[in-house]
């Protein structure tokens, strides 16, 4: 069995999966119960000044069947004191001296960081994160976002915690911003000793449209909140991409957004996270989602001969280029499983109205648009192809007009039924390549 455990900038931990700093991680027993489910670690709910929060707090949007596809809160940091915040993280320290507690924390003045620090560290934290991605509530205050949207604040804020911090600082990150490695290389050049993202993204999720107001309603109003969950899993995946794949960021990453199986982890891990952080799925599912999570990631390891999970670790970075490194000449095309159609047409609507035109059903030869890349007739399969399920319903692609645009693959409700099959490997045609040979101009330009 691979070795899962990890070292984070310093921070130790038996497994990569932490919960992140959230109502999971609200208090002492919780974290505890987490653990032993199997988390290997735990950012304690952001700590600072206890606040008064509202109610209600949380909104979902569920999508075909799927309940809490996207979740959203407007909730605050810790409401609990202190002090009971610390003695709970003395004793989970005390019984867990293996898994890793970090406080997340959030504060405004040179002296509140300095006091807040030395007594989480007193109190035996791991790690600390700075708390610089809540979209609302405490960044009206100052604090939470808008430090993560000044790269020069994030910076400076980091160093001073820097002076003070015996531990690990984490930079948690907002994705509330145009470019997250302005933030991320802000807070390299703080210091920081590794990068936790994303923080929730700035949302509305819903008006009831009785009352008027937006959701979640406090009341007879309600406010911009934070948005997370399986929803935004590919914003953060592209922002945790984009810092691992930068020479300036030489520090661990924790990858953090809509994480909920191993396989979402595996994912977090190869573009660059070595930890992963949980929250919306803990909290629809509960703590013991962590035994798919341990169990697959392990099996995958294993599949794939790497004996450790470091193995993985930015696996997939090289295979990220910029677009105009993408090869020009590479081509795949649709093909269809004639005894899996099941003839419901999706893919026909789909190409001919949202793609290229090129999927037809029945045995007549068809009339192409007359922007087609080869304007004429469309040339049906003969004999007709007939499927053992759909019958004469089964589409049929005209090859020289796909572009290999994905879509009617996308749509088809049967799995395995519509393939991408490769008709033309890489050819090393690339539009850089282009625009260095001054072959860049394509007929049809602005000045013709
Ligand atoms: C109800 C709720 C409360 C949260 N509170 C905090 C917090 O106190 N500190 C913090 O850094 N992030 C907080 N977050 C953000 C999460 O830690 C996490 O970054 C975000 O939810 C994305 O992960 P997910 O998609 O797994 O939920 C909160 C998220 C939710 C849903
Ligand atoms: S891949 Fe795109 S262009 Fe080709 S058949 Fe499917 S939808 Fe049409
Ligand atoms: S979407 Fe799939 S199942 Fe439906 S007609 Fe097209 S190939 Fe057949």
């Amino acid at each position: 069995m691979a070795d899962l455990s990890i070292d984070f900038a310093g921070i130790r931990s038996p497994n990569p999966f932490w919960l992140a700093s959230a109502p999971p991680a609200n208090s002492g027993e919780q974290v505890m119960r987490a653990f032993d489910a199997g988390w290997g670690g735990a950012v304690w709910k952001t700590l600072g000044d206890p606040i008064v929060n509202v109610s209600s707090r949380f909104g979902a949007v569920d999508y075909a069947g799927q309940k809490v596809m996207g979740f959203n809160n407007i909730e605050l940091i810790t409401d609990r004191g202190l002090e009971v915040n610390l003695r709970e993280i003395r004793e989970v320290k005390k019984r867990y001296p293996k898994h890793a507690v970090i406080a997340s924390l959030m504060t405004e003045t040179k002296e509140d960081w300095k006091v807040l620090i030395r007594r989480c560290e007193d109190a035996g934290v791991d790690g600390l994160e700075l708390n610089f991605g809540c979209p609302h509530g405490m960044c009206e205050r100052g604090m939470g976002s808008s430090v993560g949207q000044e790269p020069k604040l994030l910076q400076e804020i980091t160093a001073w915690t820097k002076e003070f911090a015996k531990t690990p600082v984490l930079v948690k990150l907002t994705p509330n911003i145009g470019d997250i490695l302005d933030p991320g290389i802000a807070a390299v050049k703080g210091g920081a000793d590794g990068l936790s993202l994303i923080n929730t993204i700035k949302s509305i999720i819903g008006v009831d449209l009785d009352r008027m107001v937006p959701e979640p309603r406090v009341g007879n109003a309600s406010t911009n909140g934070g948005y997370c969950g399986p929803a935004v899993k590919p914003i953060a995946m592209h922002m945790v991409a984009s810092l691992a794949r930068d020479p300036e960021v030489t520090i661990p990453i924790s990858g953090i957004g809509g994480i909920s199986n191993w396989r979402d982890a595996a994912e977090f891990i190869a573009l660059g996270s070595t930890s992963v952080q949980v929250c919306t799925a803990v909290m629809h599912y509960g703590f013991r989602i962590v035994e798919d999570m341990i169990d697959g990631l392990s099996n995958y390891l294993d599949e794939h001969g790497m004996t450790s999970v470091r193995q993985l670790v930015g696996r997939a970075i090289p295979g990220f280029r910029e677009w105009g490194d993408l090869d020009l000449g590479y081509q795949i095309v649709a093909k269809i499983d004639a005894n899996k159609c099941i003839g419901c047409q999706l893919c026909v609507a789909a190409c001919q109205d949202g793609a290229h035109q090129c999927i037809f059903t029945g045995p007549n030869d068809q009339q192409r648009p007359p922007h087609a890349h080869y304007p004429g007739t469309a040339k049906a399969p003969r004999p007709q192809i007939l499927g053992t399920q759909a019958g004469d319903r089964v589409p049929w692609v005209d090859e020289p007009e796909c572009v290999g645009c994905n879509l009617c693959a996308l749509v088809c409700p049967v799995p395995g039924c519509i393939t991408m099959v490769e008709t033309s490997n890489e050819t090393g045609d690339t539009w850089n390549r282009r625009v260095q040979e001054g072959r860049d101009k394509v007929p049809g330009g602005i000045h013709e």
